[in-house]
């Protein structure tokens, strides 16, 4: 596959950060790490990463022009919090994330696999919250928002079954506006169309990080 080289500051080779990387030291600040995982062209992560500058974002997509666009804006913006890599979402965790480390995870408009025999591949389930959870420190936040009402509804209602999680947004277990949350591309673009998003709010739980009522 032909990729198109990109030579940003913003962009880390994920061939080249060893296992579990200093991220201090990319970062030059001891700053919370924040993963957004699918981030398209990076119109969110600019706008979040311009939000919370006390914030260390890694901005993650395996969709190399999405990851190029996403580096010419951290770069404009001359954002030194936002890195942008080119993974996919579990081998680089798996890698490069430290358990327990995550100040917050972010997935915004997941493809939603709509064929009920393609649903399979969505990237969001409960397995896959479970898998988060471990990356995630205490008190983390994790926010899910989708333009696929069916992929919404079954998050929003898999959420209180999954142990160690609170809901932010009780008593609603999901809502169409998340106030202060920038709109990404999708959003944009499927609100254009007159179609609502469903956003979801957790947090780890804060008190002590355990896995409560866990069978
Ligand atoms: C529908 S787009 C949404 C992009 C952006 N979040 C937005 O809301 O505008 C989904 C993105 O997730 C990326 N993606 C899907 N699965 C992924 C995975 N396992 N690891 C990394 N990126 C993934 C795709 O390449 C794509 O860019």
């Amino acid at each position: 596959m032909n990729l198109i080289p990109i030579t940003s500051p913003s962009f880390l080779d994920p061939g080249l950060l060893g296992r579990l990387p200093d991220w201090r030291s990319i970062f030059n600040t001891d700053n919370p790490l924040v993963l957004e995982i699918g981030c398209g062209v990076g119109d969110f992560a600019a706008s979040m990463a311009t939000l919370h500058p006390e914030w260390n974002y890694l901005a993650l997509d395996y969709y190399n022009k999405g990851c190029l666009k996403t580096c010419k804006r951290a770069d404009k913006a001359g954002l030194s919090n936002l890195r942008v890599v080119r993974d996919e979402a579990r081998s680089f965790m798996e890698r490069c994330i430290e358990p327990g480390s995550l100040r917050a995870v972010i997935i915004n408009c997941p493809d939603p696999w709509p064929k009920l025999r393609h649903r399979k591949r969505r990237l969001v389930n409960a397995a896959f919250i479970a898998y988060l959870r471990g990356f995630m420190q205490s008190g983390g936040e994790l926010f899910f928002s989708t333009d696929f009402v069916d992929y919404g509804l079954d998050v929003a209602g898999m959420m209180p079954g999954i142990p160690g999680f609170e809901n932010l947004l009780a008593p609603d277990l999901y809502r169409h506006n998340l106030t202060g949350y920038p709109l990404s591309k999708y959003m944009i673009k499927f609100m254009a169309e007159g179609k609502q998003i469903h956003f979801v709010h957790y947090r780890k739980h804060p008190q002590t990080g355990r896995i409560h009522a866990e069978g």
